[in-house]
């Protein structure tokens, strides 16, 4: 039955979120005896691959199915293996401060590659499609129920951060990532306008907001970060809802990330910031879009659709963490957002050149929400 409307995007992500692309089911860098064909499933006596999950990072997950039961299964050959390994004893750890987290049934980690099996649920579903398949009521209470639930275990022993911690993730994670930006070829025409208008709104194009980028002013608005264990890619799609009875929380979170440099809850909030504000999970199904440049400006145009029920919770979420954050809170929360945008902007220029200048404005458009917000 076709509504007319334009057609939802399936939950999955085609991008690289934790694991760098550039290695995507590569084995030939395996440096030890094993290779794929000793442990990929495809060969294991007994087992079936039902459905390849993979984002396309060099993290491969699977639904398998051996002896007649479902489970899921994620591995990664080479040097990535670590991270990887790293992830289960992340997960680990968010159980044991009582995140409501995928069981894991076995880890294997040999010198050539790292796996680790997770249990199916079939009344399970991800975030995504829970959200458009649910009523606006039943979807607040969901988002509630996992922001209280973080904001009542990992999130509630946050300390204030270290100065060390929040000048490397200044340096590394925002004044680098600008730089490699302001100097990116594919975008000169566009950088080169002082305003940028998208989708008809007029604001400051990122050299003429660079000011709110110095390190003494990030400092500032990062002053009251805190640090405490996060989730660290708390996307809709790592956000696993259940419907039956037996999970007392109605969710389970996979897919948790380390290595954030500065690990504060608001990284897990600016992910959420990131579908619901910034639209992410549409932007990555781009159909149309315009990019023009005339002189002192350059405009960018693209369907700016996100569905009914996106836009609910982007009211939703809204409305929680005006509640649960100060105003500087509530602001970092939103470079922390740009930040989010800004780490995508690198695998963009590189994979799909001629949509990078639709993400680029919708980092500067998030940009313009923090300046607002300080009166820049
Ligand atoms: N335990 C699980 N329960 C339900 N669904 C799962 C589970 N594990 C994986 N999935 C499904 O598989 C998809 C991909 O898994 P996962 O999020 O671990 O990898 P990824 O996002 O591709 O990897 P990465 O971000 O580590 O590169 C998930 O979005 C989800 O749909
Ligand atoms: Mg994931």
């Amino acid at each position: 039955m076709s509504h007319g409307g334009p057609v939802l995007p399936s939950a999955t992500r085609r991008e690289p979120r934790g694991y760098p692309a550039c290695s995507a089911h590569d084995i030939s860098s395996a440096d030890a005896g094993k290779n794929r064909a000793e442990v990929d499933p495809e060969q294991e006596p007994g087992m079936e691959v039902v459905a390849d999950l993979s984002s396309g990072s060099s993290a491969t997950t699977l639904l398998c199915r051996r002896e007649g039961r479902l489970f899921y299964r994620k591995f990664v050959f080479g040097e990535d293996k670590d991270r990887l390994f790293a992830q289960t004893e992340h997960l680990i750890h968010l159980a044991q401060a009582g995140v409501p987290v995928t069981p894991i049934l076995e880890v294997l980690r040999d010198e050539a590659h790292c796996r680790y099996d997770m249990p199916y649920r079939d009344d399970a579903v991800d975030f995504f499609t829970y959200l458009h398949t649910h009523t606006p009521g039943q979807n607040r209470a969901k988002l509630v129920t996992i922001l209280d639930s973080l904001a009542a275990s990992i999130h509630a022993d946050a300390v204030p951060a270290s100065p060390e911690a929040i000048d490397s993730y200044i340096q590394h994670k925002i004044v680098a990532r600008v730089e490699a930006l302001l100097g990116a070829g594919v975008l000169a025409p566009i950088l080169a306008a002082e305003s940028l208008l998208v989708n008809g709104i007029r604001m400051p194009n990122l050299p003429s907001l660079a000011g709110l980028l110095e390190p003494a002013r990030l400092r500032e608005l990062l002053a009251h970060d805190k640090c405490a264990r996060v989730h660290g890619d708390l996307t809709v799609e790592n956000i696993i809802c259940c419907e039956e009875e037996g999970t007392s929380s109605g969710f389970y979170l996979i897919d948790p990330n380390g290595g954030n440099l500065l690990d504060t809850p608001l990284l897990d909030h600016a992910k959420l910031l990131q579908s619901f504000h910034g639209g992410y999970e549409f932007l990555v199904r781009l159909g149309s879009f315009s990019v023009r440049t005339e002189g002192r400006f350059a405009e960018v145009d693209f369907p700016g659709f996100i569905s009914p029920a996106y836009a609910r919770l982007k009211a939703d979420l809204d409305g929680y963490l005006r509640l649960h954050l100060s105003e500087s809170e509530l602001t970092a929360a939103y470079l922390h957002e740009v930040v989010h945008w800004l780490r995508l902007m690198p695998y963009k220029l590189r994979s799909d050149p001629a949509r990078a200048p639709v993400f680029y404005a919708v980092l500067v458009r998030v940009l313009h929400t923090v300046a607002r917000r300080v009166g820049w």
